[in-house]
């Protein structure tokens, strides 16, 4: 199954001290802002916060990582997406040094993650996909005693646990066993017991909705880059017209086919036609092909009642790369 990396540039300069926690709160902030990429990270192994070049992990005979090459500079956010399956679990249990790689190398902070698999663990903290607090214990407990583990002062422990209990939202509730916890409390709380002391590096492998049961092992690195390279990626946009009357459509999808020679589709709105409007190099912009297919339809009395050519969203890039299609959507007849 394939992977896709999504990275954002680095704000501090390599080599800055890049403190995971706010890397995590400029996250919202700097998503679709900065214009370097993570493959652009530069290539020495100890300026790169993980560099790891054909990793193979197999279960048996599921083949979890075909060959996984990653270039994640410091001080950068970096999103590794895939289907259910593909392998996102697997590579970070690799990274964060929880699972030996069957062949390929790896470097976490310059650290080799086999051979220097201590010298990660000081540097690094792990939110898994499920949440590991101890259900025995109560939320404080659950982080004082992380603190404690890791090293804190009984004080310090302390501290840090009430001020992350409040940060989460979960002053109220410290006192309570973890077994009366809600799912998403349980969360909120594994969160915070990961950033109980401080790290240079945070994997976040967030809980994924729904089940995907079509997802068959296989994980390969297919697309990489900033979220604005990879939306330019699969085209220049996504057109959306909705018809002033929905009897138009089928004579709109045709007409929409043959002008702007490409794939339109059908939504379960009755009115509604969509494409993706491919990136062309060509003189004439994408905008100009578009606004001229739509004065075609107003020629032949197709009336529109509003059209929009945006960006495609991320989960359009997902589903594009992966080859899924949007629940809901079907081809037009051409
Ligand atoms: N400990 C294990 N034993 C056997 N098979 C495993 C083990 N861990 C993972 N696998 C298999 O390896 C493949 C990749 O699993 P992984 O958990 O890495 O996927 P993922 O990309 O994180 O998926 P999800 O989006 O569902 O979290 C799957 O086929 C999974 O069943
Ligand atoms: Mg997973």
């Amino acid at each position: 199954m394939s992977l896709i990396g999504a990275g954002t540039a680095p704000d501090a300069a390599p080599g800055t001290a890049s403190p995971a926690l706010g890397t995590a709160h400029r996250a919202p902030g700097t998503a679709h802002s900065g214009p370097g990429t993570a493959r652009r990270a530069p290539s020495g192994g100890d300026t790169l916060a993980v560099e790891a070049a054909g990793l193979v992990k197999s279960f048996g005979s599921t083949q979890a990582v075909t060959g996984v090459d990653l270039a994640v500079a410091r001080g950068s956010i970096y999103g590794l997406l895939g289907p259910n399956g593909a392998g996102k679990t697997t590579t970070v249990r690799i990274l964060a040094t929880l699972l030996a790689p069957d062949g390929g190398r790896a470097r976490v902070l310059g650290h080799d993650v086999v051979t220097d698999a201590a010298a990660v663990r000081r540097r690094v903290a792990l939110a898994g996909q499920f949440a590991t607090v101890d259900d025995d214990l109560t939320g404080w407990e659950n982080l004082v005693l992380l603190g404690r583990l890791a090293g804190l002062a009984r004080r310090a422990a302390k501290a840090r646990a009430a001020g992350l209990l409040t940060a989460f939202g979960l002053e109220k509730s410290a006192a309570r066993q973890v077994n009366t916890f809600s799912g998403g409390m349980r969360r909120r709380l594994d969160l915070a017991t990961s950033i109980v002391v401080r790290a240079d590096l945070f994997f976040l492998d967030e809980p994924t909705t729904g089940l995907d049961p079509a997802s068959r092992a296989h994980g390969q690195v297919i697309a990489e880059g900033t979220t604005g390279e990879l939306k330019a990626s699969v085209g220049s946009g996504t057109l959306r017209i909705r018809l002033a009357d929905p009897a138009h459509r089928p004579d709109a999808g045709r007409m929409l086919t043959r002008s702007l020679d490409v794939t339109v589709h059908t939504e379960a709105d009755p009115a509604v036609l969509t494409a993706r409007i491919p990136a062309r190099p060509s003189a004439r912009s994408a905008s100009e092909h578009v606004a001229s297919a739509i004065t075609e339809l107003a020629r032949a009395d197709i009336a529109v009642g509003e059209f929009a050519l945006g960006q495609p969203s991320l989960d359009e890039v997902f589903l594009t790369l992966t080859g899924y299609r949007t629940p809901g959507s079907q081809e037009a007849p051409s």
